[in-house]
């Protein structure tokens, strides 16, 4: 199995650097993140070659990226403990996409809701790296033996994939991955659009009322929970089906406060929304300051970020190349002794 040589399991986990972070990334993904480099060898990938999906203003993109190192430090990501990298400083992962692009039936993909979703938003570019998206990502994850993913709900049917295309090589060829598993968060991993809470937060959603990002300024972010869509019922409580606007606020105040289900409900239940709303977002804004205040510090100090960037890729690129080793010697390509020493 590649990758046995770490004692510590495993993590992966990356975001697409496709403008700024909404809190949904924040609940979902990042912060649980943080946590995890307590425990695990960890990496943090920015997935540029993911972005390309959809068509991107150049400049813009490698802002973004560099823009995204700085909250993923910001949110409290180590770069001395944990791996922090661009995904195409590491050629290998386009490398094993294709690989395992042959491991994988057209009609999984076509599975996939995400790409139905992007799909119908994206009409006139319906491009074929949409549709193998998920390969990519399997790539990304298999690549460095990982043992744990953290993500939020939306990307568990990646996961899914990932694992069968994993457990299809390894029936074929004998032990070549470690077969990854999802971690998803209690609360915060499906974080809801505010203004039509049937809908997961997205950073691409036109109405700006609609997604509170990491960097919004905590007066807009209160103004936004106060327009947030509710119900009529004027009762508080968890019932995604009838009450999926007051159920998120109330995911969200757990998610931000640590506090679980019953002490919402204790705290809330007899009260309006109005409460429920601007306390829900007064805790969401105690998390954040401090990530903004670190943010613009870092933010400012490109040079420093990059040099960060050039040394994580320089730790995945030889990790990355371990598996390479092992998985193009499995499916028998004659290996090319320039690349690989030894
Ligand atoms: P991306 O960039 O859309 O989102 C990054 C992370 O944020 C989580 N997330 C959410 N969690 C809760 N509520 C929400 N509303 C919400 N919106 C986003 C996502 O689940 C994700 O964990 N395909 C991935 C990126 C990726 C990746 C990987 C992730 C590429 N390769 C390998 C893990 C491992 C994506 O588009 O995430």
């Amino acid at each position: 199995m590649t990758q046995a040589h770490t004692a510590r399991p495993i993590v992966l986990s990356g975001a697409q650097p496709t403008g700024q972070l909404t809190i949904g990334n924040y609940y979902g993904a990042l912060r649980n993140w943080v946590a995890m480099q307590q425990d695990y060898d960890c990496l943090f990938c920015i997935v540029d070659l993911h972005a390309l999906t959809v068509r991107q203003d150049p400049k813009q993109l490698r802002q973004w990226i560099l823009d995204l190192a700085a909250l993923y430090l910001a949110c409290g990501i180590d770069p001395d403990r944990s791996i922090v990298f661009v995904q195409s400083h590491v050629p290998a992962h386009g490398e094993l996409a294709w690989l395992l692009s042959t491991f994988t039936q057209i009609g999984e993909l076509e599975r996939m809701t995400q790409f139905k979703d992007k799909s119908l938003r994206h009409k006139h570019n319906i491009n074929a790296g949409l549709f193998t998206y998920p390969v990519l990502m399997a790539a990304d994850i298999l690549l460095y033996g990982t043992h744990k993913v953290p993500v939020g709900e939306d990307q568990k049917q990646h996961l899914e994939l990932t694992r069968d295309i994993a457990l299809r090589v390894n029936n074929l060829y004998g032990p070549v991955f470690q077969v990854p598993e999802p971690l998803i968060a209690a609360e915060g991993a499906r974080v809801k659009d505010l203004q039509d809470p049937t809908k997961k937060m997205s950073k691409t959603a036109e109405a700006e009322l609609a997604r509170v990002m990491i960097l919004d300024d905590p007066r807009d972010i209160l103004k936004k929970f106060k327009k947030a869509v509710t119900d009529s019922r004027a009762e508080i409580r968890f019932d995604e089906e009838q009450q999926p606007g007051v159920t998120n606020l109330l995911d969200l105040w757990c998610a931000a406060t640590g506090r679980g289900r019953e002490a919402a409900l204790g705290h809330f239940s007899h009260h309006q929304y109005g409460k429920l709303k601007v306390e829900t977002a007064e805790a969401v804004i105690a998390n954040l300051e401090p990530v903004q205040a670190r943010f613009r510090e870092l933010s400012a100090d490109r040079a420093a970020l990059e040099r960060i960037l050039a040394a994580g890729a320089i730790r995945a690129r030889q990790r990355a190349e371990t598996t390479m080793k092992t998985v193009l010697e499995t499916l028998g390509l004659p290996l090319d002794p320039g690349r690989f020493h030894g």
